[in-house]
């Protein structure tokens, strides 16, 4: 027999994510080890110390705890959900936006300006609406739709004023006119296993607002186009938000990479959280699938460099 795989989950609340993960981890026979992020301390000189498993969940509440754990992890050559690259490109809008474009792939018309002048600037000239993100950022937090340039010098001397240092970066998108809904689609490795609609009559559509989730089918379209993004900011397990708009078709959003999923289990019918702890112990048993480019800790620690 062989021994169970040792999981690390990393967390920081136990939440309904977590929750399920910890019961489909328990279901698969796996060797749960649930790291609190609070507590952990790691060691640079010593990195497998804190990590004693054979592969590592991240499902950090904080961006920034994840980030850094997922290094870690990496430099003590362990497979990770997601790898550090997948989830520093997917939790920087700005970053998302440059791989979609080098990957050749659709999405907003994009601004980016480093001061309120620039942005009024690149604000006018994509033309009213516009949406403002900040570049780091979740549950559609801190959107701001603006329709005209009375709102746009508001807002912008605002976050001038009021913003900390992450809002000194104007990221600006053509508004999408897009039919009272957005698609949520989730990848697992090399495979879009589902997605729903989140409908609202509210422009931001996210679940956490309000949004309303139903079973959207993964047309070929939107299989291809999820799996060219997530192959495009590194792969692993990842949930792309993808627009329709009018002129375009599908476009990408934005790429997700500590996705929640409790309102899409029932919605589209497929056990996502089983999908989940399937990847995890297949990369922890064969290392990861061809969209995902190892780290090269990973590829030595197995002794593939060497
Ligand atoms: N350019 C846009 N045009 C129209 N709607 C948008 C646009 N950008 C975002 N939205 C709406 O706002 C929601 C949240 O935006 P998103 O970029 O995904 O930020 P977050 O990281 O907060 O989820 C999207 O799901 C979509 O409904
Ligand atoms: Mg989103």
């Amino acid at each position: 027999m062989t021994n169970p795989v040792r999981v690390a989950m990393l967390v920081s609340r136990i939440r309904v994510e977590e929750k399920l993960l910890l019961a489909a981890l328990e279901a698969a026979g796996v060797d749960v080890r649930l790291i609190d992020d609070g507590a952990l301390v790691f060691a640079i000189e010593e990195p497998r110390r804190g990590l004693d498993a054979d592969v590592v969940l991240e499902r950090s509440v904080s961006t920034a705890r994840g980030l850094y754990a997922l290094r870690l992890a990496e430099m003590a050559g362990l497979p990770t959900v997601n790898t550090y690259a997948t989830a520093s490109t997917c939790a920087d809008k700005l970053l998302t936006a440059a791989v979609l474009q080098e990957a050749g792939l659709p999405q907003p018309q994009t601004r980016v300006a480093f001061t309120p002048e620039s942005a009024l600037q690149a604000i006018e000239e994509l033309g009213y609406p516009v949406v403002l993100k900040p570049v780091v950022g979740s549950w559609g937090r801190l959107l701001a739709r603006i329709n005209d340039r009375d709102a746009a010098e508001a807002i912008l001397e605002h976050k001038d004023t009021l913003g900390s240092y992450q809002h000194s970066i104007f990221y600006i998108q053509k508004f999408i006119a897009k039919p009272g809904r957005d698609i949520r689609a989730f990848v697992i490795g090399d495979e879009t296993i589902g997605a729903i609609y989140r409908s609202s009559s509210h422009w931001i559509t996210n679940t956490a607002r309000g949004g309303q989730a139903s079973n959207c089918p993964v047309t070929d379209e939107l299989d291809a186009l999820c799996r060219a993004a997530a192959a495009a900011v590194g792969g692993g397990v990842v949930a792309i938000d993808v627009l329709e708009d009018p002129d375009k078709g599908l476009i990408v959003n934005e790429v997700n990479h500590t996705m929640e999923f409790r309102n899409s289990i029932a919605t589209t019918g497929v056990d996502i959280p089983a999908r989940v702890v399937d990847y995890v112990v297949s990369i922890s048993r064969d290392g990861y699938p061809p969209s995902v480019q190892a780290p090269a800790a990973f590829l030595a620690a197995k002794g593939d460099l060497l």
